[in-house]
């Protein structure tokens, strides 16, 4: 059991759990992810290692509650506990040795680049973090960041730092010149403009890829991503890989495939949800709840968020 320590809000439907986890504290390294499980009959969870605590043993999960499964870890209080955590998982990212790094993170993603700008800062690489979110509440990680470089925040509505993408605030930086490696973790539609804008200026790019995971080790196909033309696998091959040689296309097709299970999913709770209050309040409720909707969960389509 892995009992929760701290607990924090981070943005509207993004949470923090600090939990216990000695052995993967201890061992994990930047870009790993683990795979929760809340018990029995529930979803595997993969999420990104935000960072850890080896001393205290602990490591810290990044959650966007976006279905049934993610709700239910983000309801978990102080004192209460996760059954499982395998981990870590994936290949760790690869850093490099010195120079200038771009870590962009977009909404939910910046939690995921945390680490490896840590672990760029530990190797004594210049870190500039450039990340975004849709207004200023959902922008997350920019204090933790400045712990390591410059932090240049872009909100999409103008609210908070820089007024646009994180590509409009990434495009300035390229011109500058002097980048020698940029990491990217975000939604698709982020990491393919981010691909596209960095491929001319020849800078190297790394993506972390939010395939679907099941078992998280190499053995049921969902996380197979297409990367250069080969089929590899986002658990054992990745999370990260070239982003110019990514096939997004695929990635966003894949992704699309248990949307209609999920918004089920949260259609159910939702019904459950008005069903116990109804019962509360004494009340006959006024739906019935049907008990086949396949328990399927957007958090399966999220990285190792990961
Ligand atoms: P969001 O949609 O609010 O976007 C966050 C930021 O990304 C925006 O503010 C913008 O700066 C940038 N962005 C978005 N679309 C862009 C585009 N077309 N061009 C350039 N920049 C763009 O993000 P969110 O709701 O926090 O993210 C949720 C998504 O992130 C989910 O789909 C989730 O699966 C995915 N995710 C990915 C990873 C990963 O490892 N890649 C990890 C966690 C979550
Ligand atoms: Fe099953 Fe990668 S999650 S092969």
């Amino acid at each position: 059991m892995h009992p929760v320590r701290e607990k924090a809000q981070l943005s509207p439907n993004v949470t923090r759990l600090v939990v216990e986890a000695p052995r993967i504290a201890q061992i994990r390294k930047p870009g790993q992810f683990v795979i929760v499980h809340m018990g029995p009959g529930a979803e595997r969870i993969p999420l990104t290692i935000a960072d850890g605590d080896a001393e205290a043993g602990t490591i810290t999960l990044v959650i966007q509650s976006v279905g049934k499964s993610t709700g239910d870890l983000v309801a978990l209080e102080v004192g209460e506990s996760i059954a499982d955590i395998a981990g870590p998982l994936g290949r760790p990212t690869e850093l490099i040795e010195s120079g200038h790094a771009i870590c962009v993170g977009g909404g939910v993603g910046t939690a995921v680049v945390h680490p490896i700008a840590q672990g760029l800062a530990a190797k004594g690489v210049r870190v500039t973090s450039v990340i975004g979110g849709r207004s200023r509440e959902w922008v997350i990680f920019e204090e933790e960041l400045r712990r390591y470089g410059d932090v240049v925040v872009c909100t999409d509505d103008g609210s908070y730092g820089r007024h646009g993408f994180v590509t409009d605030a990434l495009k300035d930086a390229l011109d500058a010149g002097g980048v020698d490696e940029i990491y990217a973790v975000g939604p698709v539609p982020m990491m393919r403009a981010v691909s596209a804008l960095t491929e001319p200026y020849g800078v190297p790019t790394l993506a972390s890829l939010n395939a679907i995971m099941v078992d998280g080790t190499g053995m049921c196909g969902g996380c197979r991503v297409t990367v250069g033309g080969k089929t590899v696998y986002a658990c054992v091959d990745g999370p990260e890989f070239d982003a110019h040689q990514v096939d997004f296309r695929e990635l966003a097709d894949r992704l699309s495939t248990y949307r209609s299970f999920e918004q089920a999913a949260l259609e159910r709770q939702q019904q459950i949800h008005v069903r116990k209050m109804a019962e509360l309040a004494g009340a006959a409720p006024e739906a019935e709840v049907g008990s086949d909707t396949p328990a399927v969960d957007a958090s399966t389509l999220q990285e190792a968020s990961r």
